[in-house]
């Protein structure tokens, strides 16, 4: 008897031993074991115990011995997106982009993670389409898939998310039209919260729908670029007051452009190679604007319009290929911001005079293939003015550098490395510009996707770039390398970064998650110029792996 009751004892005592010494739920505790299977390249502390809430595992996040947050992001880590994450019922946020090396398609038991607050899969290698039961998670408010190889249609069922505030497509394969609710089905529209809708660059058909649209939404950053969309800019576009960033070039749009003048809080409008017929748009009272381009469409022949010389925190206007004729309006020069101004391929005739009173900002003024037939150059101007293929080139200016082919003007404004200058390091590791040590960068490709300025003559504003990265991460002066900042194949400025450790020669884990949520959720802000942009990150190598 007293034998038993020594023995119960024993069990009771091992079973409280137990409980207070388990952390992890056993469900998550299954799931997590299971991933650990099937991926590799996780952090090595994920073998430590077997306890991922005890002795946490790195990128593991509990509360209560439940499993919250999973965060991987940019881990080299390679594997599937398997069923059995589904089972980790209570996570609020899922970061597992960058990691090109996760592949397959997206299962569908995402769905079943209802607490999911944040999701971020950006620039993994993922295919197939986008499980329409991502629609059930009613808590999301930030889903980034932007990146990766994502085929077929937006799934209409994403427009039951309506706490969502980001939603990133861009850069997929996506075909089909862009959702928007039915009599029997949700879309798009209903997404009233949303301030950001990134869909460039995919494949997206048919017109864009006018009741997208509405006085109730609060969308911010409208991105449809480099898309096979067609029709015309729906009216209903008018309503959306609150947009700051409009990109719908490189699509088969047309029709007029009559809707926008109460878009009063635009900064950038971007519709160039469309074509879009009819007067050109009148942008007077979009007192905001600083990007303009309405290069390549079907614009019908006129004078330059009077915003032209009135809209005043104009850094950039572009209406290449366009309808302008008569003479090239002098205030234009004088607007306070002005830096780029590309106006070739129009039909500008009589005198080119850019006036005595031209902005210290200006940096570019392209006029080639116009009409012009005689110009006053002024004292105050020494930077680029490119006139070839006008008939002023046949006279007694056309050997000056005004009447030579363009050079779109570009200076190397790469962190100099040149205080090491004879330091090899092994090939993991890279040379710090702040200590001249060997150490492991955190690397990577961060994407602007609108900057409004369109060269890289000026290494100031990369400067000042290299300063709000070291700031937002708490790097030491110089812990960051900017590499080859140039504009792409598509247009976007694109600059190598690398993020240099300022302690250790290397950074922990935790150190890399935090940056690679910080740019993959557009946390970092960069200076306003540089606009929205997208990162992509090299898989952080850690020392030894
Ligand atoms: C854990 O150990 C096993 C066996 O040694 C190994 O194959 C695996 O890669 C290790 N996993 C991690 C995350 O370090
Ligand atoms: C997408 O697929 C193409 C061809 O199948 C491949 O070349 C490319 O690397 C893939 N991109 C990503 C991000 O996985
Ligand atoms: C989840 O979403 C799918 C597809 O949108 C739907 O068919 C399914 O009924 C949803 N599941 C639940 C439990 O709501
Ligand atoms: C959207 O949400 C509604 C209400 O919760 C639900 O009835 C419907 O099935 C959902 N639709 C999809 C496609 O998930
Ligand atoms: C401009 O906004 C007002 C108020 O939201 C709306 O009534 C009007 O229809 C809009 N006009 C255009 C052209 O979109
Ligand atoms: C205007 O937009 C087109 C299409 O995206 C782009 O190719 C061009 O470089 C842009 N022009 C300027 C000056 O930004
Ligand atoms: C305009 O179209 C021409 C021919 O299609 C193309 O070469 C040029 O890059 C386009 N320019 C812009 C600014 O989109
Ligand atoms: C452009 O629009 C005009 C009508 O404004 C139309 O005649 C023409 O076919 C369109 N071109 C393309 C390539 O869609
Ligand atoms: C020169 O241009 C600036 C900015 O547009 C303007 O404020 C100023 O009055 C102009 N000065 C003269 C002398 O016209
Ligand atoms: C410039 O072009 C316009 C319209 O084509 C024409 O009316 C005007 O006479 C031209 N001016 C000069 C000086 O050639
Ligand atoms: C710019 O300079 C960096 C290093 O200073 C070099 O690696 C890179 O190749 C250069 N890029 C170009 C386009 O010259
Ligand atoms: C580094 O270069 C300097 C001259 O540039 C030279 O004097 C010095 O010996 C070099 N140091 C090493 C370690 O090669």
């Amino acid at each position: 008897m007293a034998m038993m009751k020594l023995l119960l004892c024993y069990l009771i005592v091992s079973m409280a031993c137990h409980l207070v010494f388990s952390f992890t739920d056993p469900q998550d505790a299954t799931v997590l074991q299971s991933l650990k299977q099937q991926w590799k390249n996780l952090p090595p502390s994920w073998n430590y115990s077997n306890d991922p809430c005890g002795t946490p595992w790195e990128g593991v996040t509990c509360s209560n011995s439940r499993v919250k947050a999973l965060a991987l992001s940019s881990m080299r880590l390679s594997g599937k997106l398997s069923d059995d994450i589904g089972g980790l019922t209570e996570l609020a946020s899922l970061d597992l982009s960058f990691n090109p090396d996760l592949t397959g398609s997206v299962s569908s038991r995402l769905g079943d993670l209802r607490k999911l607050n944040v999701l971020i899969l950006a620039g993994c290698g993922l295919s197939g389409t986008i499980p329409s039961e991502l629609g059930n998670l009613s808590q999301l408010s930030f889903l980034a898939l932007n990146s990766n190889n994502f085929t077929g249609e937006i799934p209409a069922s994403l427009g039951n998310l309506t706490n969502l505030y980001w939603l990133d497509l861009s850069n997929n394969r996506l075909s089909g039209s862009i959702p928007v609710s039915t009599s029997t089905g949700p879309g798009l529209d209903l997404l009233k919260k949303a301030k950001h809708f990134h869909f460039s660059k995919n494949q997206l058909l048919g017109e864009i729908p006018a009741s997208l649209f509405s006085s109730g939404m609060v969308l911010s950053h409208l991105l449809l670029d480099g898309n096979l969309l067609t029709g015309e800019i729906p009216p209903t576009l008018g309503n959306v007051q609150t947009l700051e960033i409009l990109r719908l070039d490189n699509n088969a749009l047309g029709g007029g452009v009559v809707n926008l003048q109460n878009l009063t809080n635009l900064i950038e409008l971007n519709l160039a190679s469309n074509n879009f017929s009819g007067p050109l748009p009148d942008l007077i009272g979009m007192n905001y604007l600083n990007y303009v381009n309405l290069s390549n469409n079907s614009f019908q022949p006129s004078q330059a319009p009077a915003w032209f010389s009135t809209l005043k925190p104009l850094t950039t206007l572009a209406l290449e290929n366009g309808p302008l004729q008569g003479q090239v309006p002098q205030q234009l020069f004088s607007l306070p911001q002005i830096q780029i101004v590309i106006l070739r391929k129009n039909a500008f005739n009589d005198t080119l005079d850019m006036g005595n009173n031209i902005s210290q900002q200006l940096q570019l003024v392209d006029l080639q293939n116009n009409d012009i037939s005689s110009v006053t150059l002024s004292s105050g101007y020494s930077k680029t003015l490119l006139l070839m293929g006008n008939p002023v080139c046949a006279s007694s200016i056309a050997s000056t550098s005004y009447c030579q082919p363009q050079k779109r003007s570009a200076t190397n404004c790469s962190t100099s490395l040149a205080n090491c200058r004879n330091i090899t390091c092994p090939s993991d590791k890279k040379l710090s510009p702040q200590t001249c040590a060997c150490a492991y960068p955190y690397e990577g490709t961060i994407i602007f996707r609108a900057p409004s300025f369109m060269d890289t003559a000026n290494c100031s504003r990369f400067h000042d770039l290299q300063i709000s990265l070291e700031m937002k991460f708490g790097l030491a002066p110089g812990a960051v390398v900017l590499l080859n900042p140039h504009f792409n194949i598509d247009d976007y400025l694109q600059v190598g970064l690398g993020l240099f450790p300022t302690t250790r020669n290397f950074f922990n884990s935790s150190e890399i998650q935090r940056m690679g949520f910080e740019l993959s959720s557009e946390t970092f802000k960069p200076p306003a110029e540089f606009g929205p942009y997208f990162f992509i990150a090299v898989p952080y190598k850690f020392p030894g792996q």
